[in-house]
């Protein structure tokens, strides 16, 4: 393995840039999307993700559609 930042763990940390306008990363993402952010442009008013070149949208989107599960914190079953 070469040396680097995933070689030392440290992207298991704090994670991969995904946003490179405004810094966020996708660990920050999952976390906005755990407390609620719902779409693009909720997350653009939480974080700023996405809102000036719009570059990182495709990841964004993909990033929200795989971790919105972990916004539900109960579910009640129909009888
Ligand atoms: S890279 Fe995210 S808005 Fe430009």
């Amino acid at each position: 393995m070469t040396p680097g930042l995933g070689g030392f763990g440290l992207l298991n940390i704090v994670g991969v840039i995904v946003c490179h306008c405004h810094g966020v990363s996708d660990r920050r993402i999952e976390a906005e999307a755990g407390l609620g952010a719902s779409d693009a442009d909720d997350l653009a008013r939480r974080c700023g993700a996405g809102s000036d070149c719009g570059g990182c949208l495709p990841l964004i989107e993909d990033l929200l559609d795989t971790t919105s599960w972990r916004s539900v914190t109960s579910v009640q079953l129909a009888s």
